[in-house]
């Protein structure tokens, strides 16, 4: 990594901690094996592009039903689905300080002791374990969800059976997922717990391929949505022999982190393999059966998964921008912590702060506004910017007369005057999606 993309990381690292988006995970305590908590701001931010997504592929489609499933499920899902005995990374060990590396990432030399022999690659499993009850053997041994999808083949005939949809459709979640990754870092991008977004895509067996290529179009339209810096976007076609279990075609989407091109979504062709696998150890129908043509048969799967950190993370990767006098994070409106910020010209007038105030808690019931008195107005300008607020309201003292405000644009800079009464219309018009 050369020097000057590891200062951009750094940079991004230390904006999050200074401005209350992400801190170290139980940082009091010397953190714990690159966790990372969200602050004020991140869990804004994080909300936005989770809210933004819902809309963008739940609400705003006929075609999709969403789900919010049990974090721990019964064990015998994973041995069904494949994890129990598929889901592994290949592991090596330093034979001298016994430090372990994912063999795909191996260092020429040991990081910690400099040594340079390593023992042979073994599978090691990405499950995370845990104990339900007062007993820790066998009888209670469970797992943390290692990905969200299996929930949504576990309930597919409950979706069917109250939701009355038509194949082709979908069904949406969103939550965390737990692996025990051998090497987590590079920040938010690998973590032994994350938050996913996907979905399943029920389909014909003979319509695969056409909807395979739709949600690859639609996957680089929600891209675009989010402000991703489309240069930094690549497609890569995994290779048959490094597809995993339950796949039979899969596209990364990757992106050029400061650290490198490294995947960032996936879209893959499921086949019917979970349903049919869940049919199988479980005894359930979970068949689907053609109204109009009468044919029962197993739905057959695509899924796009969207990890949300690190959708986040190329978030602010491709809004992070320096400019002379500022630094500035242009995200888009709607996934902005703050939509706008509401300053009197001056503290120290009670007339003017006093009215400030009004418009901000009028704001306050539509929209996450933000309250600034403090210093001068440039400074509130630095801090604004600096968080991706997109739009300053200022209340002088014309505001008093005509019932208008200053309000200035983050990208620009430029002012314009707007009345009170149309200000959520402005902010509202303002959205990439209305
Ligand atoms: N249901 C399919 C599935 O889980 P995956 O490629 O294993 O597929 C989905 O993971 C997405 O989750 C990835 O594309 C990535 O965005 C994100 N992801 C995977 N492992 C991660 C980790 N350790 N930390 C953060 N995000 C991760």
């Amino acid at each position: 990594m050369s020097n000057e993309k590891n200062e951009l990381m750094d940079k991004i690292i230390s904006l999050c901690k200074r401005r209350g988006f992400i801190f170290p995970g139980s940082e009091i305590y010397g953190g714990l094996a690159n966790s990372w908590d969200y602050g004020p701001l991140g869990v804004e931010l994080q909300k936005n592009i989770k809210n933004l997504w819902w809309k963008y592929f739940v609400h705003g489609r006929d075609d999709m039903v969403g789900l919010d499933a049990a974090l721990i499920m019964n064990p015998k899902v994973w041995e069904a689905s494949g994890h129990l005995k598929e889901f592994s990374d290949p592991l090596v060990e330093c034979k001298k300080c016994h430090t372990r590396y994912r063999a795909d990432q191996m260092p020429e030399k040991c990081e910690q002791c400099k040594g340079k022999e390593f023992t042979a690659a073994k599978q090691f499993n990405l499950m995370l374990k845990t104990f339900l009850g007062p007993a820790e053997d066998s009888s209670s041994l469970a797992y943390l969800r290692g990905e969200i999808a299996q929930s949504m083949f576990v309930d597919f005939k409950n979706v069917l059976d109250t939701m009355r949809k038509k194949i082709p459709f979908g069904i949406a979640s969103q939550g965390k997922a737990f692996r025990n990754e051998i090497t987590p870092g590079n920040f938010i991008f690998r973590t032994r717990e994350f938050n996913l977004m996907e979905f399943e895509y029920f389909v014909k067996e003979s319509e695969w391929e056409t909807w395979f290529e739709y949600w690859r179009k639609e996957m680089l339209l929600w891209l675009k949505e989010i402000g991703a810096d489309m240069k930094k976007v690549h497609e890569h076609e995994i290779p048959t022999e490094e597809l995993a279990h339950y796949s039979r075609r899969t596209i990364d989407f990757e992106f050029d982190y400061p650290f490198g091109r490294k995947e960032l979504y996936g879209l893959a062709y499921r086949t019917d393999f979970d349903l049919k696998n869940h049919m199988e150890k479980s005894g359930q129908d979970l068949q689907y059966t053609d109204a109009e043509t009468n044919e029962t048969f197993i739905p057959h799967v695509i899924e796009p998964t969207f990890g949300l950190d690190r959708s986040l993370l190329v978030v602010l990767l491709s809004a992070y921008h320096e400019e002379e006098e500022r630094i500035v994070l242009k995200l888009k409106p709607a996934l902005a912590p703050y939509k706008a910020a509401v300053f009197p010209l001056l503290k120290n007038k009670p007339e003017l702060v006093k009215k400030a105030q009004d418009i901000y808690r009028n704001l306050q019931k539509d929209f996450n506004v933000a309250f600034d008195d403090r210093g001068n107005i440039g400074k509130r300008y630095y801090s604004q910017d600096e968080i991706g607020t997109p739009w300053c309201i200022t209340v002088d003292f014309e505001t008093l007369e005509k019932d208008d405000v200053t309000v200035r644009d983050r990208d620009t800079m430029k002012q314009e005057r707007v009345k009170v009464n149309k200000l959520k219309e402005y902010l509202k018009h303002e959205q990439p999606i209305s």
